[in-house]
């Protein structure tokens, strides 16, 4: 997405900078989680059109045209502290402990990262009119009654998305227009220090290993990058609540058996698994498949897994394959 983008900012406490069209403001744009696999694809995307700062915790990452900082977020003073000196234009929080898993096994870190310094920065920017992006999950939702659109109920069954639904409910009453985008299932390329589920998928079939995926666990997962593009359109838009979905609602067995034809993959190290019999720490939504009626009408233009698989396989060819996680 170039200068079509339009990422001449519409969302209230932004400064137009009129005289540079490619630098649209003329304060940072603070992206959390930098070093994450989203953040690290939000990043790229947006340094040409903001002064972006980055910040990571735990893995040092860099990125051209980037500033990256180290910053733990539950240290709510010293983040603050850095906010205030930074004065960002926008603030787009990527940063979470993003694993259902480990939040069910740590919930106490899971509510420090998750809720309070979301809180933390919502509230920095709501004081300043400061334009505020948090990237949810639609993991708020129970899996029951999909497709999930912004109308419907949420009702988490695990403590991912438990903490995700009280930090978008304490943001509201934080910041006068906070940005909430619920994110699907997201694949796309490895990054120097993150990737998706589907880099353990790799990792199986290249070893030749058998790999169990669900049938009865629906998605509508989307490419990492059409997911930050959406993020940067719903920072230009302003919106309050938008649902950042894939177009396609389909299995992890099915989404195996793409990956399979696209990368030349025998179908046949996919073993057909029934989640509703297997045992994780977190409960898993059954069907967590979007309405994106909203997104697509802002212009978020999502590609269908097959597209996106090709697009991760092109990154690959291009840049070839990340040492540490394949593709
Ligand atoms: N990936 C998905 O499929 C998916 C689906 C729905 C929603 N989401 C949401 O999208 C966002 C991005 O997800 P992701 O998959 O890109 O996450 P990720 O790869 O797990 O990255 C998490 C990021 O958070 C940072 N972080 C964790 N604890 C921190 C702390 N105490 N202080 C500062 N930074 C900390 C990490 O920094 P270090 O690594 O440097 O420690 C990393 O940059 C999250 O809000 C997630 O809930 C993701």
């Amino acid at each position: 997405m170039g200068p079509e983008l339009g990422l001449e900012n519409k969302s209230p406490g932004i400064a137009m900078a009129t005289d540079n069209r490619d630098r649209i403001c003329d304060r940072p744009l603070l992206i959390t989680g930098a070093s994450g696999f989203l953040g690290w694809h939000l990043t790229r995307l947006a340094s040409p059109y903001w002064s972006v700062q980055g910040t990571y915790h735990q893995h040092p990452v860099d990125q051209v045209g980037v500033t990256m900082t180290c910053l733990d977020l539950s240290d709510l003073d010293r983040v603050q502290a850095w906010l205030a000196a930074l004065n960002p234009g926008a603030v787009i929080h990527t940063a979470a402990l993003s694993q259902p898993n480990v939040c069910e096994h740590q919930p106490q870190q899971s509510y420090a990262i998750n809720v309070k310094a979301t809180c933390t920065l919502a509230e920095f920017c709501g004081q300043r009119s400061i334009p505020f992006v948090f990237t949810s999950t639609e993991q708020v939702f129970d899996g029951e009654a999909a497709p999930y659109s912004e109308g419907s109920t949420p009702r988490p069954i695990n403590t991912y998305g438990q903490h995700k639904l009280e930090a978008e409910q304490r943001i509201q009453t934080l910041h006068p227009h906070p940005i909430i985008c619920r994110l699907p299932l997201l694949y796309g390329p490895a990054t120097p220090r993150a990737g998706s589920f589907l880099q353990g998928f790799f990792q199986t079939l290249a070893a030749g290993q058998p790999l169990s995926v669900f049938v009865d666990e629906f998605r509508s997962p989307a490419y990492v990058e059409d997911v930050a593009l959406g993020l940067l359109l719903a920072l230009r838009e302003g919106v309050d609540l938008l649902h950042l979905g894939g177009p396609e609602r389909i299995s992890r067995y099915h989404f195996g058996l793409r990956i399979a034809e696209i990368f030349n993959v025998s179908p046949a190290l996919l073993v057909p698994t029934e989640q509703r019999h297997s045992t994780m720490a977190a409960r898993r939504p059954a069907d967590l498949s979007t309405d994106n009626q909203r997104a697509l009408a802002l212009g978020y233009q999502p590609r269908d897994v097959a597209a996106g698989l090709r697009a991760v396989r092109d990154w690959s060819e291009r840049t070839g394959p990340n040492p540490t996680l394949v593709y």
